[in-house]
């Protein structure tokens, strides 16, 4: 059976380009299919500004929610990365066969490190460590496969140099892994800015919807999205980034094709009424099942507790065999 890991970082609420890039399809598809793991990157939390508090309290609800969006502790591993020290360890080790240039190519490196001094604030040293990290969490178990939406694709390219080079330098201890995506919902824009992706960190309120928006909220964001100067509904994603953000949106909640949904609508209005309802109908149920978990942290606790004893057990030979092979003196 193959191995899958994905995470999902609690820097702020989180986002139906969360969940229609990642979270469903790891519920509908990936814990059904293979041996999963899905982790709330807490570490990661801790590479920009941060409010403890706000972590702490992020990371629960980011691990509820992938609950109600239909992660099953009977089918899947679902653990806080913190809690499993593997990931830290292994971490170093890749620090060690990874280069400084290899680290500040990163897109997502110089986009947030760029935003960082540009308020003035400087950049934390694990900012440009974060890909290593992840690469760490991906490793360590042996993972085949890590179903992320499109901004994440080339973490995992640098994953699979960095794995390729350790077992070349210092012999075979990592499976090579490689990205899945969905085929729609794989990028979904932020709806007032439809030139960047919708960022559960980012500050534009009005253009993310989040997977606890009250559906009036949704139905506002959605309504007041930015269109496109045009009055036909075409899909082109970069004459009309607004109008194709709203088909790609509709499509991946109804399972259509926006393409073939530009041919059905002959206004923006009515593509927006109806891409709104599509949306509060998916979050619905989700929304619902949150609501339950709350009424019962101790369920939730548990999971993770379960979990985290699942994943130290799988983490912990894949990194030892790791630091053996480097060279460090195995501990008696
Ligand atoms: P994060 O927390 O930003 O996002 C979690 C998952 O959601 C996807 N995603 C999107 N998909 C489509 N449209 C969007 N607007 C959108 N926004 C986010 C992301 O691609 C991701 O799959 N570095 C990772 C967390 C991480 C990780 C890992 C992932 C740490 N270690 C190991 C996989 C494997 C991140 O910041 O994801």
């Amino acid at each position: 059976m193959k191995r899958v890991f994905s995470g999902v970082k609690p820097t702020g609420h989180l986002t139906l380009g969360n969940y229609l890039g990642a979270m469903r399809q790891w519920a509908a598809v990936d814990q059904h299919r293979a041996d999963a793991l899905f982790c709330v990157v807490d570490l990661h939390a801790l590479t920009v500004d941060h409010d403890p508090a706000r972590v702490r309290r992020l990371s629960r609800q980011a691990a509820t929610l992938l609950l109600a969006a239909g992660l099953d502790p009977r089918l899947c591993t679902l653990f806080v990365q913190s809690h499993v020290d593997e990931h830290a360890r292994l971490s170093y080790v890749l620090e060690c066969v990874a280069t400084d240039g290899e680290m500040r190519r990163m897109i997502q490196y110089r986009e947030k490190a760029a935003r960082e001094r540009e308020r003035g604030g400087s950049v934390r040293l694990s900012l440009l460590t974060y890909p290593v990290l992840m690469a760490a969490d991906i490793l360590a178990y042996g993972t085949d496969e890590v179903p992320v939406g499109d901004d994440q694709v080339q973490h995992v390219e640098l994953t699979r140099d960095l794995a390729l080079r350790f077992n070349q330098r210092y012999g075979q201890a990592f499976v090579v892994p490689r990205a899945t995506h969905p085929t729609v919902g794989a990028r979904v824009m932020n709806l007032q800015e439809p030139m960047s992706k919708m960022g559960k960190s980012d500050d534009s309120g009005p253009g993310i919807v989040y997977l606890l928006d009250e559906p009036d909220v949704v139905r506002r964001k959605v309504v007041r999205a930015v269109t496109d100067s045009g009055r036909e509904v075409e899909y082109d994603r970069v004459k009309r980034p607004g109008v194709a953000n709203l088909l790609e949106i509709l499509a991946a909640c109804t399972g259509g094709n926006p393409e073939a949904l530009a041919d059905v609508y002959e206004s923006y209005g009515a593509l927006k009424k109806d891409t709104a309802e599509a949306v509060v109908e998916i979050l619905g149920p989700v929304q619902a099942r949150h609501k339950e978990l709350c009424a019962d942290p101790g369920f939730v606790e548990g999971v993770l507790r379960d979990g985290a004893e699942r994943a130290r057990a799988m983490a912990r030979p894949v990194v030892d065999a790791a630091y053996r092979a480097i060279g460090l003196l195995p501990a008696v």
